[in-house]
């Protein structure tokens, strides 16, 4: 306060030489701080004007007017004490190597040390030191502050239609969306989900008006907890992924209020993954005494499943949801670059199979001879809601010198499925929905999305 105000260097001398001697117990025969050293600070500093916002910083101003009548007789400074006291103010004045504007005032701090004397004896001698109070500079992130998440709203449905004649039910299957976000070259975040697949399907969606929804895993991509190398322009897109996530669950609640099965897929297993290999401590880690609830670090957490009534099926890859007895989800681990993949599974398995992760649309069937006649089963993978172009980061795909993805056509088709089924040991129909470019058939009907 007294080196950054306005006052002459012989004044503020005085004015600090007034302060500890007041502060050291009323004693006369102060003047050691000069008017040479309150100039050499002052020297070596520019802009002398005193901070504007003093708010949250200690000032010992302060301390001194509040001081009671008496007070002062607690303090015994020796002549010698004095003198170390200033020649520590003169040190911290020419070492400190800060903008006059940021010092706020001082402090003296006194305490007492164990020194031997030279005859080897322990004795007690009082140090001091003065310290500079330097305003702190206002901390901004280097990344944006994570947002709050945009209000969902609650849906408002009757309750689920009670099923075709003869007990048929539907289900929707919504392929590897893949959600998440990458900068492009002038910062805006881009998708590596279609919005314009995804809301076709949701469009389709709402006209089956299901009597069951699966999302087939990968609906989210998280590439800053994979294993492989990323660029910056994808690094802190993690919670915009949540928050899309918790964003599309509301959109689903406002079309359906049928149950919503979530598959677990190796990308979303990237989060228990990463946690296990980089902070296993972290891993499962639930509130307290919410030990039924999922834990935090889970993306059925962070995104609200159980809000939305949406029941998440863990354990990539065994997780696999069943239909009916003849047919079964899961999203698979077998991918054939060099032919149809379906086939691997029609070979593997001896129920029909709706499958994943490939991002291809491909369908076979195998008729096996058995005792009771002739078995039939179908494997198929309804394709993806991802983009296409070299967005999701890929085996196939590559990024240019800023990290950004380069267009690249996969050898990916979008699409999705609806099927009907009767539960038991009963037939299903299996409808495979192409979408290109935003535009799709099904039923007769156009869907599209400009
Ligand atoms: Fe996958
Ligand atoms: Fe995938």
């Amino acid at each position: 306060m007294f080196l950054t105000s306005d006052t002459g260097h012989t004044k503020t001398a005085a004015d600090i030489n007034e302060y500890l001697r007041r502060k050291g117990g009323g004693l006369a025969n102060v003047n050691s701080t000069s008017e040479a050293s309150v100039r050499r600070w002052r020297e070596q500093q520019h802009d002398v004007a005193p901070p504007e916002d003093l708010s949250g910083v200690d000032d010992f101003t302060r301390d001194f007017e509040d001081e009671e009548p008496g007070d002062e007789t607690e303090f015994s400074f020796t002549d010698e004490d004095r003198q170390k006291l200033r020649d520590s103010l003169d040190q911290t004045l020419a070492a400190c190597n800060t903008n006059p504007q940021n010092v706020v005032g001082l402090r003296v701090a006194q305490w007492n040390a164990m020194i031997k004397n030279t005859d080897g004896e322990a004795e007690i001698h009082t140090l001091y030191g003065v310290k500079v109070l330097v305003k702190t500079k206002d901390i901004t992130p280097e990344w944006p502050v994570i947002q709050r998440a945009p209000e969902a709203t609650p849906p408002v449905r009757g309750t689920p239609p009670v099923g075709l004649i003869g007990g048929w039910k539907t289900s929707v299957i919504l392929p590897d969306i893949q959600a998440g976000f990458f900068r492009d070259a002038k910062g805006n975040l881009q998708p590596t989900h279609d919005p314009r697949a995804v809301d076709v399907a949701l469009q389709i969606l709402t006209d089956v008006d299901p009597h069951h929804v699966l999302i087939g895993g990968d609906g989210v991509d998280f590439p800053e907890l994979g294993k492989y190398r990323l660029t910056p322009v994808f690094v802190q897109t993690t919670q915009k992924t949540i928050d899309w996530v918790n964003t599309f669950a509301a959109r689903l609640r406002n079309i359906t209020s049928a149950p919503i099965d979530w598959l677990e897929g190796n990308h979303e297993k990237r989060m228990p993954n990463y946690l296990l290999d980089n902070a296993a401590a972290a891993f499962g880690l639930k509130r307290a005494g919410f030990e039924d609830e999922w834990p935090v670090l889970s993306l059925p957490f962070l995104a609200n499943f159980d809000d939305w009534k949406i029941s998440y099926l863990a354990g990539y890859p065994a997780a696999e949801y069943w239909f009916n007895d003849r047919i079964k989800a899961m999203h698979g681990d077998k991918v054939n670059s060099a032919g149809s993949t379906v086939h691997r599974y029609l070979n593997s398995e001896r129920v029909s199979t709706i499958s994943f992760h490939i991002h291809r649309v491909e369908m076979g069937s195998r008729t096996r001879h058995s005792r009771n006649g002739p078995r039939t089963i179908m494997a198929a993978s309804p394709g993806c809601l991802c983009r296409i172009d070299g967005a999701v980061p890929s085996v196939k795909g590559g990024t240019n010198l800023e990290g950004v993805p380069v267009e690249h056509s996969e050898d990916w088709q979008q699409g999705m499925a609806v099927l009907h089924y009767k539960e038991g040991d009963e037939p299903f129909v299996y409808e495979p929905i192409s979408i290109f470019d935003g535009w799709a058939v099904y039923g007769g009907q156009e869907y599209r999305v400009e």
